[in-house]
């Protein structure tokens, strides 16, 4: 039997956020990110933090960088462009014209290697001075701010760059809020209810950056993100299934029953109704939102861990349902899955399954756009980095991606990885390293930011070069 697996078209690649590679935070022009102020946050925990103002120093080195991934043989290159560059405030009133040249030089240089870009929009990158003044996201005006942000990258690029998302995992602010959203919890609110507001204002975000691009250039193909993370029942006891259900849907799949449904799911609405909370929805936000999900062309993801959760047997339904949704419950170790360095679990299995709940649901194109494994790695005497760890998540992932492909009939549009070199981590760590090159740079400042390629960037190369058909090491 002949099983179709990758398509001959299939986007092979890695992705980046600039925040977290870029440095130069105070260079032509640019204003400050939530990303770049964060170290001294009660959010960032880790007490071996380095900060971004160098980072790998991806401003000046795009182009040696943006060379080793044609060299891998990439399609598609995922990085962001960071808002802050752009609208140095988030309220100028002009936008900062040398930001924009710096991105139109990359996207030039990536078509000229014939590598999509793809653009992200919000990655941790919202305007400190928005976070200040507005706090971010909670407030309204951000989102027509960066609506107004999100025309002026989309018109500026519209012959270039095909490929739009619009929010990077937009599900995902219950975590790292500041870093997500820009805004803290005000002190007058449940922590329910300022999820509620965020949860309507991202979402009306993504809607009208969606239709800010499609209007500008109706060609785009502009997907939302989420991150996609399984959670499985802890036994096979009932409370702990229902558990890992409810789980499911209010933290994975609820930014997505929204974007392309065009609705809140009554799920939802039943939640908010019982806790008596309501929140400032504008005639026209509905609409705007149902509009943007009968535009919106594929749906993209991060995948990188899945996590157990328990059920309760707390009485009153309310309880329940709020008890389950406390991310504590989802602490335990999954006895059947080695985990990372950081604990992450490593379940390759997952993706497949991942891949069919969301085709099965929402039956669109599907774009993998962040997968891969932060490794503590130091250089060898050698120079080289023996990343067999890496290489061996990677060819776990990508056979579940083909099986997901050739016997589920998923539609998959493409897999870029997380990440093509090293750079600074959610939480500010130089040494979890991602990359497929080694950035030599260290937590304490030193190193030369050389570029040293490890040997998954063979493997990954070759990988790319039979399009997924030799897995092997
Ligand atoms: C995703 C983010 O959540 O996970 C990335 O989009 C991040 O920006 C990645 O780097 C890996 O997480 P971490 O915490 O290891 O950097």
């Amino acid at each position: 039997m002949n099983n179709q697996s990758f398509p001959h078209n299939f986007l092979w690649g890695a992705a980046l956020s600039n925040v977290q590679a870029e440095g130069a935070i105070q260079e032509d022009g640019k204003g400050l990110s939530v990303y770049d102020t964060l170290i001294a946050h009660q959010e960032i925990k880790n007490s071996t933090q380095s900060n971004s103002d160098v980072a790998s120093d991806h401003y000046h080195h795009y182009k040696e960088d943006i060379d080793l991934m044609a060299e891998m043989g990439f399609k598609a290159y995922r990085f962001s462009v960071i808002w802050s560059r752009i609208h140095p405030h988030g309220d100028d009133e002009e936008p900062n014209e040398k930001g924009l040249a710096y991105y139109e030089a990359m996207i030039d240089y990536l078509l000229s290697k014939n590598i999509q870009p793809v653009v992200s929009l919000v990655h941790f990158d919202m305007p400190d001075y928005l976070f200040k003044t507005y706090n971010g996201f909670y407030s309204r005006e951000v989102v027509d701010l960066y609506a107004k942000h999100v025309a002026v990258v989309a018109n500026r690029f519209k012959h270039k760059v095909k490929y739009w998302i619009t929010y990077n995992e937009i599900n995902t602010f219950p975590h790292l809020t500041r870093l997500i959203t820009g805004s803290i919890q005000p002190e007058n609110i449940s922590t329910q209810a300022y999820h509620a507001v965020l949860t309507h204002h991202t979402q009306l975000a993504h809607a009208k950056a969606l239709l800010a691009i499609k209007a500008i250039n109706p060609q785009a193909q502009v997907s939302g993100m989420i991150n996609y993370g399984v959670i499985y029942p802890y036994s096979s006891q009932a409370k702990d299934v229902y558990a890992a259900y409810v789980m499911n849907e209010f933290s994975n799949l609820l930014s997505f029953d929204v974007m392309v449904f065009g609705n809140y799911p009554k799920y939802y609405q039943s939640y908010l109704k019982n806790l008596g909370i309501s929140v400032d929805i504008h005639n026209e936000d509905m609409e705007i939102i149902k509009l943007a999900s009968s535009k919106l062309d594929f749906l993209s993801l991060s995948y990188y861990q899945t996590a157990i959760t328990k059920g309760n047997d707390l009485e009153d339904g309310l309880e329940e349902i709020d008890d389950i949704l406390n991310i504590k419950n989802m602490r335990h170790k999954n006895p059947h899955l080695d985990t990372n360095e950081w604990g992450w679990h490593i379940d390759p299995k997952g993706l497949r399954l991942t891949l069919n709940t969301l085709y099965r649901r929402y039956n669109k194109p599907i774009f993998i756009v962040e997968n891969g494994i932060g490794i503590d790695e130091e250089l060898n005497q050698d120079l080289t980095i023996e990343d067999d760890a890496r290489i061996s998540y990677y060819q776990g992932h990508i056979k579940n991606i083909k099986d997901a492909i050739s016997q589920d009939g998923v539609e998959v549009m493409g897999y870029l990885a997380w990440a093509p070199i090293d750079f600074l981590s959610s939480h500010k760590e130089m040494r979890k390293r991602y990359g497929f090159v080694y950035i030599n740079r260290k937590d304490d400042g030193t190193g030369d930011l050389k570029r040293y390629r490890k040997k998954s960037f063979y493997w990954y190369k070759k990988v790319i070069a039979t399009n997924g058909e030799d897995l092997s090491n």
